[in-house]
């Protein structure tokens, strides 16, 4: 049985806080990290505490999680034996391993924010709160009497948008992995569920008898998670442009060319179980709204194959090495910067959205999704070498047509930059406890 009090708990749900903030430190002295580390899960007062997978009876006013890099590790005083037995890619961090997840161009780390290039980027701590007041208190209560030998890099802010979208007006968070052992993150859905080894160390994966190596100690690796920490950039300038010119282009609306790019509706309904509306009469029930799969589309025909939902999570799909359900992510993303007013386009704001993709691997995980699914089409029929058109570098989305004849959107560009990427591991309680007394 997995030990939920043991997990952090933004593994394992969705806190649906409107507000997060995430605060990233730099470990000068390995003991003022570890004091901090140690008052986080050891029920000091003074200090918020480490949010676990432990259902709570009321909602609390915010959560706190804590991600480590590899140099925070060592910053902490990991011992090298230790450090190496983590794996490969979350040692060599984002930035090196920045072109095998389509990281090039503008979104090449040379253009990302300053702090991700900081050798100093050693602890991420994650607020998500109730309110930017609740996120406020919590970051004093956690930055005061911190002792000295702690520095605080940066922080980053996010909030919801009103009616969970994203900036391009997308309803976002409705589909995440139900986890074995763990409270399920809505209503059930035909999907396979994922055994908590596909997002925890120590538990078999979620590849036929295969359980990930945990890092040495034990107690350092087990109950752990890998997360990619991501800034993403949205152009909502270069999204509505898109639309409006498809739209004129192919003689679709420009909702359903939004769907086409998406593989839901904005108001999140799929298009697998809503191919020609929105509002489907009877509409699609809300608990019903990730309740499907792909099998019965083989072409595409519904839900185009190489939309952003379908690529990054192909379900029940034909795809090469068979594997559509087995690279399952848990997002934690919320959006930043203003809301987009059509009224005053191009008003020089950054925004996007910013969060954690979290698995057990991040190699198998997001690496694979993004790299093999994402900035590569070659795993499913017909894509080509096309991109995904959220997440590529543009150009085309191909679609099927009934009776067998194909279409495309063209010319798409680039709609989202990353801004910042790391590599993080998730440590259990019991691990934060083992950091803390290094
Ligand atoms: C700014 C960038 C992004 C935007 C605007 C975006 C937008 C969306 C939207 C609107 C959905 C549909 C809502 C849902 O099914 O929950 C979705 C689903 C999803 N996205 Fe993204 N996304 C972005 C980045 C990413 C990245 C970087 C990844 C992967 C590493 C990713 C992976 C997924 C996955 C796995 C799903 C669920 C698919 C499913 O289970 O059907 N997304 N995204």
């Amino acid at each position: 049985m997995l030990d939920l009090a043991d997990v952090q708990g933004v593994v394992l749900r969705g806190y649906t806080m409107p507000r997060a903030r995430h605060l990233v430190l730099r470990v000068d002295a390995a003991a003022a990290g570890r004091e901090l580390l140690g008052s986080l899960v050891a029920g000091d007062p003074r200090r918020p505490q480490v949010t676990t997978g432990t259902p709570w009876t009321e909602k609390p006013d915010c959560c706190l999680n804590l991600s480590v890099t590899a140099g925070g590790l060592r910053a902490l005083g990991v011992p090298e034996e230790s450090l190496a037995t983590f794996p490969a890619e979350f040692l060599a961090g984002a930035q090196a391993r920045a072109d095998r997840v389509g990281d090039v161009g503008p979104s090449a780390p040379e253009h990302w924010l300053p702090v991700f290039g900081d050798p100093g980027f050693h602890l991420l701590v994650s607020l998500f709160g109730q309110s930017a007041a609740a996120v406020d208190r919590a970051t004093d209560d956690l930055l005061a009497g911190t002792a000295p030998g702690l520095t605080e890099l940066c922080r980053l802010d996010a909030a919801l948008l009103g009616a969970r979208v994203d900036h391009f007006g997308y309803v976002d968070g409705i589909s995440q992995p139900t986890v074995g052992d763990a409270p399920p993150p809505g209503p059930p859905d035909r999907l396979p569920v994922a055994p908590a080894g596909a997002f925890l160390l120590g538990h078999p994966s979620q590849f036929r008898d295969f359980t990930y190596p945990v890092p040495e100690p034990e107690v350092l690796g087990r109950n752990g998670s890998f997360a990619a920490f991501r800034v993403l950039s949205q152009d909502v300038d270069a999204f509505r442009e898109l639309l409006a010119e498809q739209s004129r282009r192919t003689g679709s609306s420009p909702e359903r060319v939004a769907a086409q790019l998406c593989g839901r509706w904005r108001n999140g309904t799929p298009l697998a179980l809503s191919p020609d509306t929105d509002s489907p009469d009877p509409p699609v029930p809300a608990d019903a709204l990730n309740d499907f799969g792909y099998a019965a589309d083989p072409r595409g025909e519904r839900c185009p194959i190489g939309s952003h939902v379908r690529r990054m999570n192909p379900r029940d799909s034909r795809v090469a090495g068979g594997g559509g359900n087995q690279h399952r992510i848990v997002r934690r993303g919320l959006t930043y910067g203003p809301p987009y007013d059509p009224d005053h386009p191009r008003d020089g704001h950054d925004r996007g959205l910013l969060g954690l993709f979290i698995g057990v691997s991040l190699r198998d995980q997001f690496e694979f999704v993004m790299g093999q699914w994402a900035v590569d089409g070659r795993f499913a029929p017909g894509l080509g070498r096309t991109q995904d058109p959220f997440l590529g570098s543009g150009g085309t989305l191909p679609l099927a047509t009934p009776g067998g004849g194909r279409a495309e959107l063209r010319g798409l560009p680039r709609l989202v930059t990353t801004r910042g990427g790391a590599y993080c591991f998730l440590p259990s309680t019991t691990a934060i406890g083992h950091l803390a007394a290094l």
